[in-house]
């Protein structure tokens, strides 16, 4: 199987899973609990139709969003996740510069492997940098700074990771960082030569956003751990509140499920929210974003911008969530299968097809532009 046979995300999470040693495919791809979330975020989508409008001169179609300020061609950008140069050696830097030739933002992770700082100074698409509040104090002043002092203009907060999911799948193959193993996941690193290869000739593991406040040395440190405890489980809206006034620009948090706490978000000058469950990997038996997406728009989205994330494989699942009001939204294991698969090109494969898709779906469902797509687009299916 090679990157010229992936056509759609199924196929991506094949070739990827080939490549990758099995405790960081299981990473990526795994959920917490039963996964019973992770499940429901992608049938979710399917709960509900689209109704195409016909005969509209469909000649052209425009699939550019304005978010958080920033203008993306696309209505997708790439949302921050940790770790990237763990599934290629290029990492972050495939990452960004995928984003970048198709005109959409992307996330850098607190856990990303490649600087903020680099990622700014390279690439002139917007940045979003993904802010973990940690218990101390110091660490979180000097990565704000540091986010400042690089240009990036957009703060996306995760409010939903003050302690670590129950990740069963990585709990059995002991991954953890840099990295500490089971036996049977030992066994499965030894039958991905080529990835143990091309990650031992590149530059050594590093978490820039932290280590000069982390020392790692000859420790190991699982997600859950790291979670659990370096993060502030007392963070609370008065915290969030004090953060979005130093930043005193675009601000939103990554995690918000309810109406009610969306509306608190709009009143303490939060000017967007990203509707997540982390892709099933932390609260299972937590709602979907897709199906929470109504109602908060409705409580809130005449305030800031929502935006959502979440079991997205395809185009037309885009043009649901949009059709909802969601002004744009956001992919994860969409692109890191393919980063996993082939680095910068796959990513750029996976995007061409994204866009292809929602070039398509547009045409077909007879909406110009985002703004044409509304909830008259759609039918829910009686349960
Ligand atoms: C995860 C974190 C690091 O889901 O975002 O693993």
């Amino acid at each position: 199987m090679r990157l010229s046979d992936c056509h759609n995300f199924d196929d991506f999470r094949r070739l990827a899973r080939r490549r990758l040693p099995g405790p960081i495919f299981n990473y990526i791809d795994g959920g917490a609990d039963d996964e019973v979330t992770l499940r429901r975020n992608r049938a979710a989508f399917e709960a509900c139709d689209l109704v195409p409008s016909v005969l509209r001169g469909m000649s052209d179609v425009d699939l550019s969003v304005t978010v958080m300020g920033q203008r993306l061609a696309l209505p997708v950008y790439l949302s921050p996740t940790a770790l990237q140069r763990l599934f290629h050696h290029q990492g972050e830097r495939a990452t960004a510069a995928a984003a970048e030739a198709h005109g959409t933002m992307f996330g850098v992770s607190s856990l990303g492997t490649v600087s903020m700082e680099e990622l700014a100074r390279k690439h002139r698409n917007p940045q979003v940098y993904q802010f973990y509040f940690h218990k101390d104090r110091g660490l979180n002043r000097a990565m704000m700074q540091k986010a400042k002092d690089s240009g990036i203009k957009v703060m996306m907060l995760t409010v939903d990771s003050i302690t670590g999911g129950n990740r069963e799948r990585d709990l059995r193959t002991g991954f953890a960082i840099p990295f500490r193993l089971t036996a049977a996941g030992m066994a499965q690193f030894a039958m991905k030569p080529m990835w143990g290869i091309n990650y031992l000739r590149h530059e050594k593991f590093s978490l820039p956003q932290l280590d000069a406040h982390i020392d790692m040395k000859g420790d190991t440190l699982t997600i859950g751990r790291y979670f659990t405890e370096m993060l502030d489980p007392a963070m609370d809206w008065d915290d969030v509140a004090a953060m979005v006034a130093e930043w005193g620009g675009p601000f939103c948090l990554k995690g918000v499920m309810s109406a009610a706490d969306a509306r608190r978000a709009a009143e303490i000058g939060c000017t967007g929210i990203v509707l997540s469950n982390h892709g099933g990997r932390q609260l299972d038996g937590s709602r979907a974003a897709f199906d929470a997406l109504d109602e908060v728009v409705q409580a809130a989205g005449d305030r800031l911008d929502v935006m959502m994330d979440g079991g997205v494989t395809r185009g037309t699942h885009v043009l649901k969530a949009l059709s909802l009001g969601a002004k744009a939204v956001g992919l994860g294991r969409y692109y890191l299968f393919p980063l996993a698969a082939a680095g910068q090109a796959g990513i750029e494969r996976a995007l061409t097809q994204m866009t292809a898709e929602l070039q398509r779906g547009m045409r077909l469902a007879g909406a110009r532009r985002v703004a044409d797509l509304t909830r008259d687009n759609l039918r829910f299916r009686p349960a």
